[in-house]
């Protein structure tokens, strides 16, 4: 049976920490000078794009590289998704040639639909609605510098947007306390926030960034205006005034907590500099720990022999 990493819905708390103990185990073997290019000799991944990006694509592809197999861009101009032909076909020709498709798309149900048809694993490189990857590669990067998860507070200020979602999903499964301050009509999905709940999890949507902040272990942001919203980046940059991650919120947060945001960061907006440049801050682990928790995604989808 295929295996997809679509959200975390269908992943239990063991197949994460899975994912994250192998993604640590590849990061310290490849410190220490071990390849590991027999792991997916000879594999070949799709890398379909309706969204520009630096991060899910160098580090995937350079992943596929060190992992002994190579990857294929296909960006928005090459495959037109549900354009020039249906997300189906697409799917089940893609599936012919290669042994997995990441997908970086717009509505959610087009990564839902690639799944569906397609005969080979898909990964979810971030959609409208989620971004298990980049939730993945943060859980790692807290857990090494926490060295736990479980009982954590994570606070997220800003838009209940894709990678707060996910968060969500994997804080419910982890046993992350999940806070996030965001101005009304800009709450996560409230059937993400439903599902976590029933599975026990602590979510507390709240106001005030102050209030979010006051002892949080961890400080989460995202830009106000994701892909895709970019007619709304005026009327959002003054909704979210207030909700910026600086030197102030984070001195209400305990005194290591960490400094965390996906990037790409627009400094003096959800985030100032100095934060992003303070002794707390992690942003550039998490975006290293996209290639060693996406290294191990691979070879337990594609099926390598680590
Ligand atoms: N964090 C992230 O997914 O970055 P990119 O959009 O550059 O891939
Ligand atoms: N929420 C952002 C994340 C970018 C990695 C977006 O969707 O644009």
């Amino acid at each position: 049976m295929k295996r997809d990493l679509v959200s975390f819905v269908d992943w239990s708390a063991e197949e994460i920490w899975e994912v994250l103990e192998l993604g640590l185990h590849l990061k310290r073997e490849q410190r220490a000078g071990i390849r590991h290019d027999h792991i997916l000799r000879g594999k070949t991944l799709a890398m379909v794009f309706q969204k520009p990006s630096l991060r899910t694509r160098v580090s995937f592809e350079v992943g596929m590289w060190q992992l002994g197999g190579c990857a294929l861009y296909l960006g928005p101009e090459d495959i037109k998704l549900g354009q020039r032909e249906t997300v189906e076909d697409v799917a089940l020709n893609l599936s012919r040639y290669v042994d997995g498709i990441m997908a970086r798309v717009f509505g959610h149900e087009i990564v839902e639909e690639l799944a569906r048809f397609a005969t080979v694993p898909v990964v979810n490189g971030l959609s409208d609605l989620l971004h298990p990857c980049q939730v993945l590669a943060d859980m790692l990067t807290i857990w090494e510098k926490k060295r736990r998860l479980s009982g954590l507070t994570l606070s997220f200020i800003g838009d209940g947007n894709n990678v707060a979602n996910s968060l969500i999903e994997a804080s419910a499964k982890l046993r992350i306390h999940f806070r996030i301050a965001c101005p009304e009509g800009h709450e996560p999905s409230a059937r993400i926030v439903a599902e976590a709940r029933a599975l026990g999890a602590e979510i507390e949507i709240l106001r005030d960034p102050k209030q979010a902040a006051q002892d949080a272990d961890v400080l989460y942001t995202d830009v106000w205006t994701s892909m895709g919203q970019e007619a709304e980046a005026e009327i959002r940059r003054q909704k979210f005034r207030g909700y910026t991650v600086d030197l102030d919120l984070l001195s209400l947060a305990k005194p290591e907590a960490l400094v965390m945001h996906c990037l790409p960061a627009h400094y003096g907006e959800e985030i100032t500099y100095e934060a992003a440049r303070s002794k707390n801050s992690v942003i550039f682990d998490q975006a290293e720990n996209r290639l060693h928790a996406q290294k191990a995604v691979l070879a337990l989808l594609l099926g390598g022999k680590v």
